[in-house]
């Protein structure tokens, strides 16, 4: 109670947030009746008794039928505003968010439609309540690759993105597939950003570090495996942005006890606690932050570190990180 007091009510910055991944069911279903595409789920408990996972590829089927009601300029906009006013509640102070073009692009939604409706809630919280973020636009690994350069083009054309990640399913699609898109990424000044580790080998970490180029891992949490690549990563200062509900819930720890932040954090490895999907993943930043602290046993001074973490790892200014310390 004391500690989740305390941890309401610290400034906090979180990296890892799929924008897709925070349509509640509330709003999925009435965005579904908007604009008259048929659920599976009759009703709010429906919904979220669908959302039980065995891996990542099952949460990702639920994940992508979730995004079709996603159609209209408003409902990217009230999307968006949900999570910014989450992050009010939580006192999030910056957040860098992920989406997925290519998804709304094959359900017919043109990407300044996305981004439209995204950036135009996140320029309001910021008007409103001060709350900076960063836009990353995700490619899905498990797509073609042809079409990535002209779709970051188009993105730059629109204006607001921060940098390029990759998402979706890790297995069987190794990171050296979006190497020019990537190249492409970092010589606009770009940054990059990519999940490996999470269902992957720690050899999808060395990828994305050598052919991507990337400044941070999404999870990570499969780098200790290798003795090599810790090592690697501590000398690179490359932060981890971990996900602890979303590891449990698709069953890359079989419970947050059996999590290992704590041994990444005793590496010395530049960990960070993030949400990825809370609302398949049963809660947002704060509820991740108390559970995990609590059944790993950590405590305010490592909460101190995470949070510091964060600020260094972010992509704000040098100002702005300041400000936030
Ligand atoms: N897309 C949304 N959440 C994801 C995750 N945890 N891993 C890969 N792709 C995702
Ligand atoms: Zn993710």
């Amino acid at each position: 109670k004391v500690l989740a007091d305390f941890v309401r009510d610290l400034p906090k910055v979180e990296l890892h947030l799929h924008i897709e991944g925070t349509l509640e069911p509330e709003l999925l279903l009435s965005l579904a009746e908007r604009h008259r595409i048929a659920m599976p789920y009759a009703n709010i408990e429906m919904a979220r008794a669908a959302y039980e996972f065995d891996d990542l590829q099952s949460f990702l089927n639920v994940y992508y039928l979730g995004t079709s009601v996603l159609r209209e300029e408003r409902d990217f906009y009230e999307l968006t505003q949900a999570y910014m006013q989450r992050c009010k509640q939580q006192h999030i102070i910056h957040t860098e968010i992920f989406f997925d073009p290519q998804t709304h692009l094959s359900h017919g939604v043109p990407l300044d439609v996305v981004m439209g409706g995204i950036q135009s809630a996140l320029r309001e919280a910021e008007l409103e309540w001060g709350i900076s973020s960063a836009l990353i636009l995700c490619f899905e690994r498990d797509r073609e690759a042809e079409s990535t350069v002209g779709l970051l083009e188009d993105a730059l054309r629109i204006g607001g993105i921060a940098g390029v990640g990759l998402d979706s399913a890790e297995l069987g699609n190794p990171p050296r597939k979006f190497q020019e898109v990537f190249k492409l990424a970092k010589s606009l000044g770009l940054h990059r950003v990519a999940h490996a580790g999470e269902e992957g080998p720690p050899d999808y970490i060395w990828e994305a570090l050598d052919t991507l180029e990337v400044e941070r891992i999404d999870h990570g949490v499969r780098c200790m495996e290798d003795p090599l690549l810790v090592q690697r990563l501590l000398a690179t200062k490359i932060p981890l942005t971990v996900c602890p509900f979303s590891n449990v819930e698709l069953k890359v720890f079989p419970d947050l006890h059996s999590h290992n932040l704590g041994d990444l954090l005793a590496a010395g490895l530049s960990a960070t606690i993030n949400s990825d999907d809370p609302a398949y993943f049963g809660g947002y930043l704060n509820d991740n932050i108390v559970e995990t602290m609590d059944c790993l046993s950590l405590g305010v001074e490592d909460l101190i570190v995470l949070q510091k973490n964060a600020i260094e790892a972010s992509f704000c200014s040098a100002s702005r990180k300041l400000e936030m310390n």
